[in-house]
């Protein structure tokens, strides 16, 4: 990618005096590196992205989800003791949600499920506190109870309240087909499980994005690994962040209940829907990325999946067409949202579960990152520039509000 296509962000140092110097850096800590990790890496010439060295493409394709989370928390794929012992231990986690965490789910209203996924969170760790410690092995362990049991609290939580009902894990079964068995409530396909199982892979981790980065600043405290997940879930709930998939769906729906009015096939109609939102200054969901400038790596992932389920052709063009007219309008490429969101329609997901989904990969990385933070802990606090008044002394109210 070439340098022009970066913003140039400016970093000016400031002296204090007898403090020494102050690094005053871009809004948003664009193109800032505030530490390092060996977890995953998005490459600042959005040429690769890594997991533990891997492609993410290479991983999305060919990797399970037992193998790429094992990979993304423990650093290297596993062999086959250790996959089944970790394959074990995420299907054991999974079908022992406390009933107490149930229990609380029935009386939670009808809202949006990733405050489900927060409430959750914080409901584990105050059931497990008992056993919390900063030991690595207990980390370990910690991790693998969330990775296992945050999916099956959002499936079960978000069926209830939608539905009234909800459909417990199955004993044995494959982590990816399972959750996407109790979200539908119905068999998926082995083609739609592993369609929603490279989803996942895809969504584990992506460097410091804003939800990993919230996890790590609860890490650096040294609160818990739930209290910091709960965070991250909070973070990945903004539709600048995580939301973007659910918002990129209500706009192909949108668009494509339009298009039915006109008469015109959607793949052509979302070119004049998408330049007349640009005209508007509004901003298309699924599209722009803080590091990506070119092209998202993970979008082929998923658009080989499209392909294969419902209405697969169809959808590509669409997508080749909206990005089409971004590309020629804004210069910005479609990022991962844009892709799932159609990914998880064809599997016949609810909308509101598309970030809860995001969630259920991006634990992986979530708790890896609290993990490689606690292990090498500096508490992370910056430090403000106050631009605020000076000098200004208490009245009381009947004085300071005197007209
Ligand atoms: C992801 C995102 C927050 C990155 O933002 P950023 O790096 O801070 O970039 P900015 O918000 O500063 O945007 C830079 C410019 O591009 C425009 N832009 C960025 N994303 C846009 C989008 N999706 N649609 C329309 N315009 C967009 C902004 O309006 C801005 O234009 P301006 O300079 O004329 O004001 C941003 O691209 C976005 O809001 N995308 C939509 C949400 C989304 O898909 N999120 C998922 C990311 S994986």
């Amino acid at each position: 990618m070439s340098g022009e296509l970066l913003k140039r962000v400016e970093c000016k140092l400031e002296e204090i005096p007898g403090l020494g110097t102050f690094i005053v850096v871009p809004k948003g800590l664009e193109q800032v590196i505030p530490d390092t990790t060996a977890i995953s890496g998005v490459d600042p010439r959005g040429e690769q992205t890594l997991y533990r060295g891997y492609t993410i493409e290479d991983l999305g394709m060919n990797a399970n989800f037992y193998e790429a989370a094992y990979l993304i928390s423990r650093g290297v794929l596993p062999c086959e003791d250790e996959y089944k012992e970790f394959k074990k231990r995420v299907d054991y986690w999974r079908g022992r949600v406390p009933e107490k965490v149930y229990d609380a789910l029935k009386m939670l209203p009808k809202t949006h499920p990733m405050y489900y996924g927060a409430y959750g969170a914080l409901l584990l760790g105050q059931l497990y506190a008992p056993e919390w410690s900063l030991d690595k092995d207990s980390l370990y362990e910690h991790q693998i109870r969330l990775i296992a049991q945050l999916p099956v609290i959002f499936a079960a939580a978000y069926n209830l309240a939608y539905y009234g009902t909800f459909v417990r894990p199955e004993s044995g079964a494959d982590h990816a087909w399972d959750l996407l068995r109790m979200i539908t409530m119905r068999e998926p396909s082995a083609l739609e499980a592993r369609a929603f199982e490279s989803s996942l892979v895809l969504y584990m981790d992506h460097g410091f994005n804003a939800s990993a980065f919230t996890v790590r600043v609860v890490a650096s405290t040294l609160s818990d690994m739930y209290s910091a997940i709960a965070a991250g879930i909070a973070a990945l709930k903004g539709p600048l962040h995580g939301g973007a998939n659910e918002e990129a769906m209500k706009m192909f729906l949108d668009a494509w209940r339009k298009a039915v009015e006109k008469g015109v096939p959607l793949e052509e109609y979302i070119v004049e829907y998408i330049k007349e939102k640009l005209a508007r200054k509004e901003r298309i969901m699924g599209f722009g990325h803080r590091v990506y400038k070119i092209k998202d790596p993970r979008t082929d992932v998923a658009a080989y999946y499209i392909k294969q389920l419902k209405d697969g052709d169809m959808w590509l063009k669409v997508l080749k067409n909206a990005e089409k007219v971004m590309w020629e309008s804004k210069r910005l490429p479609s990022n991962i949202d844009l892709y799932t969101a159609i990914l998880y329609y064809q599997l016949g997901i609810d909308i509101p579960m598309y970030t809860p989904i995001f969630a259920m990969g991006r634990v992986v990385g979530w708790t890896s990152h609290y993990i490689e933070q606690v292990l090498d802990n500096r508490l992370i606090r910056p430090t403000e520039k106050y631009v605020g008044p000076v000098g200004l002394k208490y009245q009381p109210m009947e004085v300071r509000c005197r007209r």
